[in-house]
């Protein structure tokens, strides 16, 4: 897939980070002198942010700089335009990428808020546009909300959510078009709230920060407003929650019908209580700390499989699926990890516990392969390891790329018996092997039972074929001496 970008500010920029970091060539057109060089700097962000979170193979693909509009979109499968946030400017600019473009290629744009009904008037092909609003930074934070406008067809949005989904995202569909869509909207009120408690005198800008971070912000990344107030309705939920709380929405607390005067005084106060809160750091600095605590906020979701992080998740594994393409003959290739630098112990190598982490995963993934999926697991079959035997053959360094080759050395019954040999992606070289017997199980009774079908013809199916590679050398081993 080609894209191509018109407009590289901090949106732009942001979008060409996270589709370099996708392994996707990017055209990207912006009249600004300074083009090449603020790219440049948002693409060094993601770079580092990507390598300390991303979990999967990474090929980098490629920013050219285009010198009109017409070269950034003739060639490309997908255009985003990310231009100045200016109605006439835009509908100018997607009338011009839609003359431009290939007639079966993909329109989107990025605005905040402008309708897409409006935006798409000018063009001769207005059912191939949809917005596509991306939040910043576009690299690190999953969410697209995709709008369309009365003349876009249903295809165009289809296409578009599976566009956003192979690069990470989360696409969000607005059902209906409507101003600021859903999160500006939410975004907007919290915003003339904060204004006014400022304004009153009742907080100050830091005050306000506070008010978030230390407390409900905590709650929305993991569950967002809906949920959370669920759970704070206690046993009787939600019902509950709006007859106790309901009544307060008259009293009123919030103030949300205006927004204060921005007076010249009014500027002033929250300038200057914004550079006390920033302490003299500059945006890069800000920009820096913020990401790195987005990559550990989104890593330690992704533990939890929750939200953003079962996002990154499903992409990691889309990613090692599609990476993990050429086994050695016979054998199943359906793991890859990249080494994380939490994985590297004080000797400067991985540690020997994430050897059988691997291992580990690479055995999921063949169950899932062989059909334990959720409702066989529902169905209360599973399959445990009773006993591991890890050989490591040779250090592994941070970054690393590890691919995982499998054989089935047994498969009937109750027993599944299998064989990883863990290969160091660049020189082909085997790093580790991971032996594991795993028994069927039932899990409400406890107790051992054969498996069941899909999964006992298909693991039977991989040790019959699995049969003609041999016996692996170092299978069946005790701890040699
Ligand atoms: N900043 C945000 O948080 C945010 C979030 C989501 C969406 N958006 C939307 O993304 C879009 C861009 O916002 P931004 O924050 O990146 O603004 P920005 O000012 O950082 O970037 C806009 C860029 O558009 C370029 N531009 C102007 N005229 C152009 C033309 N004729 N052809 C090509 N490029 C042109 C400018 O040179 C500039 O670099 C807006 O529609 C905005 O609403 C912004």
């Amino acid at each position: 897939v080609k894209v191509g970008l018109v407009g590289g500010g901090v949106i732009g920029g942001g979008w060409a980070g996270r589709l370099v970091e996708c392994g996707l060539d990017v055209v990207l057109y912006d009249p600004r002198p300074e083009t090449e060089r603020r790219v440049g700097e948002v693409l060094a962000a993601a770079e580092r942010s990507w390598a300390k979170l991303v979990r999967a193979p990474r090929t980098r693909g490629t920013v050219t700089f285009a010198s009109s509009l017409a070269q950034a979109v003739t060639d490309a499968d997908i255009v985003q335009e990310s231009a100045t946030e200016d109605e006439a400017l835009k509908r100018a600019l997607l009338a011009e990428i839609d003359r431009h473009a290939q007639p079966d290629a993909l329109v989107c744009s990025s605005t905040s808020g402008l309708l897409p009904t409006r935006l798409q008037a000018d063009m001769s092909r207005p059912q191939r546009f949809v917005v596509g609003h991306p939040f910043n930074p576009v690299y690190l934070l999953p969410l697209v909300e995709v709008c369309a406008g009365e003349r876009t067809a249903a295809e165009t949005v289809g296409r578009a959510c599976s566009f956003y989904e192979s690069i990470g995202m989360r696409p969000l569909r607005v059902r209906r078009e409507v101003d600021g869509f859903v999160a500006d909207r939410l975004l907007e009120a919290l915003w003339r709230e904060a204004l006014w408690l400022v304004h009153d005198g009742v907080a100050t800008t830091a005050d306000v920060d506070d008010a978030i971070r230390f407390g409900p912000g905590l709650r929305w990344a993991q569950m967002g407003t809906f949920l959370t107030y669920r759970i704070a309705g206690g046993e009787d939920g939600m019902r509950h929650f709006l007859e106790q709380f309901g009544p307060a929405l008259q009293w009123p607390w919030t103030k949300l019908v205006e927004v204060p005067e921005l007076s010249e005084a009014f500027v002033e106060l929250l300038a200057a209580q914004s550079d006390d809160q920033a302490e003299g750091r500059s945006i890069w600095e800000l920009e820096r700390h913020r990401d790195e605590n987005l990559v550990a906020i989104v890593a330690a979701l992704r533990a939890r499989d929750e939200g953003a992080g079962r996002v990154l998740r499903e992409h990691e594994e889309r990613v090692r699926v599609a990476a993990a393409s050429e086994p050695r003959a016979g054998r199943l290739r359906l793991h890859v990890a990249v080494v994380p630098p939490q994985w590297i112990d004080y000797n400067g190598h991985m540690t020997e516990s994430r050897y059988l982490e691997v291992c580990a995963d690479a055995t999921d993934a063949l169950l899932r392969h062989v059909g334990v999926d959720e409702s066989y697991l529902a169905g209360g079959h599973s399959l445990y390891t009773v006993e591991s035997h890890l050989r490591h053959l040779r250090e592994v360094a941070v970054d690393a790329r590890l691919v995982v080759d499998t054989q089935v050395l047994r498969g009937s019954g109750k027993h599944l018996h299998l064989f990883h040999v863990l290969i160091d992606g660049e020189t082909g070289e085997p790093v580790a092997t991971g032996e594991h017997m795993l028994l069927h199980v039932d899990t409400r009774a406890g107790r051992t039972t054969p498996m069941l079908e899909p999964v006992a013809g298909a693991v039977a199916a991989l040790a019959g074929e699995h049969a003609a590679l041999g016996w692996p050398e170092a299978a069946g081993r005790s701890v040699g001496m």
